[in-house]
C-alpha cells in the first residue's frame, strides 16, 4: 500500500478501505496537502475491484478540528476567491462506493463538514460536533450551513452557525445528523464502521451504487423528478447479473431473504 503523509490507508476487512486521518499533534487540521492525499486515495480505492465500501476515522481525541487554522489565517480574499480555496476539499462527495465517516473526539469546522459529505456517520459517544467558525469571524465554507439545514432543518443550523456551539453525540443523533451513538470503548466506532462497510461490500455493487445515488438525488431533485430517478435505477437494476442470482423463493443466505424476514 502506498505510504502517505497526512493520511494512512489499509484493507481491516474483506472488501473494506480504511482510511485514518494521521496529523495527531494538529488534532487532524484538515490542510489542502491532506486533501490532495485523500482525494488520492478516494479515487484508488473507487477503481478498486476489491473494494465495496469505504470508512473514514481520525484519532481517539480528533475526527478533525477543522481547516488548520495556521494555513488559513493569513490568506487574503484575492487568494481564497481567485484560487477557490476549499474547492477540493469536496471531492469525496463524487465517490461512487459508499463512505462511513467513523467519528471521535472533535468534528468541528471542516472536520464536520467532512464528516458531513460521507453517505453515513457513526459516533462514539466521545464525538463533539460543530461549526466555530464564527469565532474566527468567518462561516462555513465546506458544506456546512447547507448539508446541515438539509440534516437537521433552519432553526437548528442558524443557532450553531451564528453562535459557533459545540454540539454533543447524543445531539448529533436526537437530531439524525448520526445514525447512531455506538458503544463506549477505544476503537469501538471504527469497528462498528468496518463492520457495517463489509455487510454493505457484500451486497451487489451496482446495486449498492444505484441505492446511494438515488438517495443523493433526493437532496437535488423535486420528490417528482426523484421518484422518476430512482424508478428508473430500479429498473436498470433488472439488467444486472446480481438480479438474476435472487431466487425464490430466497433462500437462507439471500439478500432478499435477509432483508424481508
Ligand atoms: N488548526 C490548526 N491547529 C489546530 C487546530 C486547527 N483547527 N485545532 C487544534 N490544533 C492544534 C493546536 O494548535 C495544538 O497545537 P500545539 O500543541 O502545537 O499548540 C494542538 O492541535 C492541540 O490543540 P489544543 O491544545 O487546543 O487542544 P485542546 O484539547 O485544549 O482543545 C479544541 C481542543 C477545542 C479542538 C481546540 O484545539 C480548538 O478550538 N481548535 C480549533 C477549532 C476550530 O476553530 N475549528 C474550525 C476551523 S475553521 C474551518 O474549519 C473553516 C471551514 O469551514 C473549512
Amino acid at each position: 500500500a502506498k505510504e502517505y503523509e497526512h493520511i494512512i490507508v489499509t484493507r481491516p476487512a474483506p472488501g473494506v478501505g480504511l482510511i485514518t486521518l494521521n496529523r495527531p499533534k494538529a488534532l487532524n487540521a484538515l490542510s489542502t496537502p491532506l486533501f490532495n492525499e485523500l482525494n488520492e486515495a478516494v479515487a484508488e480505492l473507487d477503481g478498486d475491484k476489491e473494494i465495496g465500501a469505504l470508512v473514514l476515522t481520525g484519532s481517539e481525541r480528533a475526527f478533525a478540528a477543522g481547516a488548520d487554522i495556521k494555513e488559513m489565517k493569513d490568506k487574503t480574499y484575492e487568494e481564497t476567491y481567485g484560487n477557490n480555496f476549499l474547492e477540493s476539499w469536496t471531492k469525496i462527495t463524487q465517490l461512487r462506493k459508499p463512505i462511513i465517516a467513523a467519528v471521535s473526539g472533535y468534528a468541528l469546522g471542516g472536520g464536520c463538514e467532512l464528516a458531513l459529505m460521507c453517505d453515513i456517520i457513526l459516533a462514539s459517544p466521545t464525538a463533539v460536533f460543530g461549526q466555530p467558525e464564527i469565532n474566527l469571524g468567518v462561516i462555513p465554507g465546506g458544506g456546512g450551513t447547507q448539508r446541515l439545514v438539509r440534516a437537521i432543518g433552519k432553526s437548528r443550523t442558524m443557532e450553531l452557525t451564528l453562535t459557533g456551539r459545540n454540539f454533543s453525540a447524543v445531539e448529533a443523533e436526537s437530531w439524525g445528523v448520526v445514525s447512531r451513538v455506538v458503544a463506549e470503548g477505544e476503537g469501538q466506532v471504527v469497528k462498528d464502521a468496518v463492520q457495517m462497510a463489509e455487510t454493505i461490500a457484500k451486497k451487489g455493487r451496482l446495486a449498492v451504487q444505484a441505492g446511494k445515488e438515488a438517495v443523493n438525488a433526493a437532496y437535488e431533485l423535486t420528490l417528482a423528478e426523484g421518484l422518476r430517478f430512482e424508478r428508473r435505477l430500479f429498473h436498470g437494476l433488472f439488467a444486472t447479473q446480481d438480479q438474476k442470482e435472487v431466487h425464490c423463493p430466497p433462500g437462507p443466505s439471500s439478500p432478499v431473504y435477509q432483508s424481508t424476514r
